[in-house]
């Protein structure tokens, strides 16, 4: 840098930066590039003129460092606050892009008539429209019918997945005309593998096509499906298939699986800070709120509030209005009674200690206590206690995997971290538009799965920590990593049976003041069995983002059988071997191990993992990903029997390295891409390449380059806060590794200070409307639009038809009319023909041969003047109807004969 300097005279630096300056706003210019540009941001960002003196560290040296509470980085961290306070306080720095709560949160329907008419023919999805309704409605029961304050208990709801979760891509099967092929196609592995037919009427435990659905009249599924007011394809996906498939194939499979055959939640959760609203899901009533009267109620009551006239069209739906306004009248239900966490910590010197029996899952005392009052269980007993007893029914070893994952012809691409109902797609691999930095969506559902999980169960007394690589990424920075694509908790087996009994089938509904994510929750129905077995079911419950499929594991631990691992029983003092013989009996050695475990307090999950009660607890609190979290109390131990010291101490993993400046996992090509100044687009870098561009990180002006960067800033600017009070958080943490070291008021104060921190990243809904906004498309603008031309076509038509059916009449009317008149004509000519005829007679009665002659001239004479006459008529009529022509002059043929 002081070499450079002295090379290139001031005024030329300069120069030479705002000619750079210009050329990069024309390029930007040209290619109509938006967000904040580099180049704007290098000149909100202040370059001084600093070196970061000693930043060549090793990790090692850098966790020493965080041990003696160094602050080396502490220079570093001014020149982000610098560009930080630009971005905030520059009116054009586009803070929105920044901020990850968003001041717009409202959609607008112009039209409503036509918007329900939509809805008629095809899914929409807006999920802000959904949430504003059912949050006025919560309201509309409550307040407004009984002035009270108190959340409803018992308030039951129509539902259909259609109005939370995005069926969009089962409109262009809506026609009905492909049937399970356009799901599950003939040449396809779960073809093959299921039941290698090649008409695909019904492929069984699968898909059921309407025609064969009709057959099926004995069937759950033909019940369940003409159940369900729903538009469908002509397929119904019902079956989990673990065939290789592509992710589009995948995806439309889950599709049709949510909408035919996904069972309804039982409750839908509305979370806030101070509790809960929670509304029952009416089983019997699967309708989407354009067609159960909701949306109705909508409008009804914002006609009502806010005077508006019978006939208005214009609607501005907005959830968070919605949920301040309800929250600000009706109080929400706390959903347990016990004292909260946040109780226990304050009156426990910020230490949580676990129950032992919380670990030691008698499933037989609570089946009996169940079989006791059979009659009398609410529905959500009555499933905990189904589940239950069906499970200690079962053998370990013939267990089927309760969870389904997605399984694609390309291994690599993780389908496996996506549950088979809810998949929507590689989120890592898809882009919405250009604008789209497609690392951000994953970042985004990642960090509000996990904050949303734990802000539900801080708030809820649901007792549980992270664990494995979300413990090891939370060690690091206080986040999750970048690479990770699932998230880890544990929970002691009572907790996690509370749970389940509670919430199993649960939709869990993101505070909405804060985002608008919509969760999952789905238990085993094997909890009972806590071994190994056949390795079917490690993961005991899941939390899943129903955008994505995307979840985190939830395990629990249990005293079992399982013989300890090595390391604890080592440290058992040996007993002295019983003299009675039958203790080498297998079923002796169970509970041999039972008892040692017990006296031990080791615990362990279905997937092996052994825990020490002191290992455990007290668990203590912190933040994750600026979340309120429970960690595990000796959480380096855990962490090093897990990773070894070098999962504590490596600084690189998977092509990523830890920028201790940043605080951040910084992946090889974005260094690359930073200090190159080029674009590597994504192609692997060998390590190599990395090692020699490694230590100019050291330089300051090359770390401020990251400032400089557009989507490496955003990283920055969002997570530095939590990430700062994190490196604050490990000082105590390992300065005070010592148990019996009291703790220092600084910590406590530390820990009375830690409260949930804003989101660090936007909502995925408003992200992905953002992101179209950009783009200059608004999603419901466009639908709307699109209905107007459908109705514009539909009318147009109906018209045209319309007039056709008017010219035919008006032909047929004439023709008629026509035919009427020669048919008139036709009978006068017979009367005069019979009339002269009888006459004819007469006279011929009278003079017989006299007259023979001259009248027989006269009749030809007659008969000639009317063929003359005839002749003309016809070549008249000719005109008007050509075809009635011959068959007329046979019958006068025939007359005349
Ligand atoms: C970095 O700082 C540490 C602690 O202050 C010191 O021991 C070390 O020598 C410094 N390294 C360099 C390269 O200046
Ligand atoms: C399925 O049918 C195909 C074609 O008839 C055959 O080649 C294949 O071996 C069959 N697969 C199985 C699993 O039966
Ligand atoms: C799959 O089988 C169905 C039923 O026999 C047939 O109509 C369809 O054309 C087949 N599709 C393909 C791609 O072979
Ligand atoms: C049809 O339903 C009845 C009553 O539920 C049941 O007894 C019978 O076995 C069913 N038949 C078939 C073919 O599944
Ligand atoms: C949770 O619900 C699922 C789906 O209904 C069920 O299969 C499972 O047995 C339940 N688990 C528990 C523990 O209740
Ligand atoms: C980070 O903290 C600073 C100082 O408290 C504050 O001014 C700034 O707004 C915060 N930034 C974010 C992104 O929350």
């Amino acid at each position: 840098m002081k070499v450079s300097k002295r090379l290139i005279p001031r005024r030329s630096r300069l120069l030479i930066m705002m000619i750079l300056l210009v050329i990069y706003q024309l390029v930007v210019l040209v290619l109509g590039l938006e967000g904040v540009s580099e180049g704007k941001l290098a000149s909100l960002i202040d370059l001084g003129n600093w070196d970061l003196a000693n930043s060549s560290l090793s990790i090692s040296d850098f966790i020493k460092l965080k041990l003696n509470g160094q602050k080396t980085y502490r220079k570093f961290d001014e020149h982000v606050y610098a560009a930080m306070a630009r971005i905030q306080n520059n009116e054009n720095g586009k803070l929105a892009d920044y901020e990850s709560t968003s001041s717009k949160t409202d959609v607008t329907i112009q039209n409503v008539e036509l918007w329900k008419k939509l809805n008629e023919e095809e899914y929409t999805y807006e999920p802000r429209i959904t949430l504003a309704v059912y949050l006025s409605y919560i309201h509309q029961r409550t307040y407004d019918r009984y002035a009270t304050s108190c959340a409803p208990y018992n308030i039951k709801v129509p539902f259909a997945w259609a109005d939370w979760i995005d069926l969009t891509a089962l409109n262009q099967y809506l026609d009905k005309t492909r049937g399970c092929e356009a799901v599950f196609p003939n040449e396809s592995d779960a073809h093959m593998k299921l039941n290698n037919i090649t008409v695909v009427d019904q492929l069984e435990d699968l898909c059921v096509t309407d025609t064969s659905l009709q057959n099926l009249v004995n069937s759950t599924f033909a019940e369940e499906i003409s159940s369900r007011d729903i538009l469908s394809p002509n397929f119904h996906v019902f079956g989990y298939s673990d065939a290789k498939d592509t992710p589009q194939q995948k995806i439309l499979q889950s599709k049709s699986y949510i909408n035919s055959w996904l069972p309804l939640p039982k409750s839908l959760i509305f979370l806030t800070d101070e509790g809960s609203y929670i509304l029952k899901v009416d089983q019997t009533q699967n309708k989407r709120i354009v067609k159960s009267g909701l949306l109705s109620h909508f409008f009804t009551k914002k006609k009502r509030e806010h005077n508006l006239p019978q006939d208005q069209k214009t609607f501005t739906f907005d959830p968070v209005y919605e949920f301040n306004r309800l929250k600000s009248r009706v109080k929400p239900r706390p959903l347990s009674s016990e004292p909260g966490i946040d109780s226990i910590l304050k009156e426990n010197d910020y230490k949580l200690k676990l129950k032992e029996s919380s670990f030691i899952f008698n499933y037989g005392r609570i089946l009996s206590n169940y079989e006791e009052r059979l009659e009398s269980l609410d529905d959500f007993e009555k499933s905990h206690y189904e589940s239950l007893a069906y499970s200690s029914l079962l053998q370990a070893r013939k267990l089927p995997k309760h969870f389904g994952e997605v399984i694609l012809k390309n291994p690599q691409d993780g389908g496996i971290h996506y549950d088979y109902r809810f998949f929507n797609g590689l989120i890592d691999k898809t882009q919405i538009n250009r604008f789209e930095d497609e690392t951000e969506r994953k970042k985004i559902i990642l960090h509000r799965l996990l904050r949303t999980w734990q802000y539900f169960t801080y708030h809820n007394n649901i007792i549980n920590w992270i664990s494995h690589g979300s413990l090891l990424s939370w060690y690091w920075d206080g986040l999750a990593f970048p690479w990770d694509n699932d998230i880890d908790v544990q929970m002691p087996i009572m907790e996690l049976n509370n749970f389940c009994k509670q919430f199993n089938n649960s939709l869990i509904i993101e505070d909405v003041s804060q985002g608008f994510g919509r969760y999952y929750v789905d238990c085993t129905t094997f909890l009972t069995q806590r071994t190994r077995g056949n390795g079917n079911n490690n993961i005991d419950a899941r939390f899943i983002d129903v955008s994505s499929g995307l979840f985190i594991d939830i395990t629990g631990l249990a005293l079992t059988g399982s013989t300890m691992p090595k390391r604890y029983s080592d440290k058992l003092v040996q007993q002295p071997k019983k003299s009675d013989s039958t203790d080498s009996t297998p079923e002796n050695g169970l509970t041999r191990n039972l008892r040692q475990n017990l006296n031990a307090q080791v615990y362990n999950c279905r997937n092996s993992h052994f825990y020490q009660y002191s290992e455990l607890s007290p668990l203590k609190l912190s933040l994750v990903e600026g979340a309120l979290t429970l960690i595990p109390n000796d959480f380096v131990t855990i962490l090093e029997t897990e990773y070894q010291r070098k999962g504590l101490e490596k600084n690189t993993y998977a092509k990523y390295l830890y920028v201790p400046e940043l605080r951040l996992w910084m992946s090889y090509n974005d260094i690359y891409d930073i200090l190159q100044g080029t674009n590597s687009h994504g192609r692997p870098l060998s390590t190599k390449t990395m090692a020699s561009i490694f230590p100019r990180l050291n330089s300051d002006i090359n770390l401020k380059k990251f400032l400089r960067n557009d989507h490496t800033f955003k990283n920055i600017y969002s997570t530095f806060n939590v990430t700062l009070v994190h490196e604050d958080e490990l000082k105590y943490l390992i300065a005070n590794y010592d148990q019996n070291k009291p703790k220092s008021a600084e910590y406590r104060q530390f820990l009375e200070n830690l409260q949930f921190m804003n989101p660090i990243r936007k909502d995925l809904v408003t992200y992905e409307s953002r992101l179209k906004a950009l783009d200059g498309f608004n999603e419901i603008e466009e639908l709307e639009r699109k209905q107007e031309n459908r109705e514009k076509e539909k009318k147009e038509k109906k018209e045209k038809e319309e007039k056709e059916k008017k010219e035919k009449e008006k032909k047929e009317k004439e023709e008629k009319e026509e035919k009427e008149k020669k048919e008139k004509e036709e009978k006068e000519k017979k009367e005069k023909e019979e009339r002269e005829k009888k006459e004819k007679q007469e006279k011929e009665g009278n003079d017989k041969k006299e007259k023979e002659e001259t009248e027989e001239k006269e009749e030809t004479e007659n008969k000639e003047k009317q063929e003359e006459e005839r002749k003309e008529k016809e070549e008249h009529e000719k005109h008007h109807n050509e075809d009635e022509q011959p068959k007329e002059q046979e019958i006068h043929q025939v007359a005349e004969e």
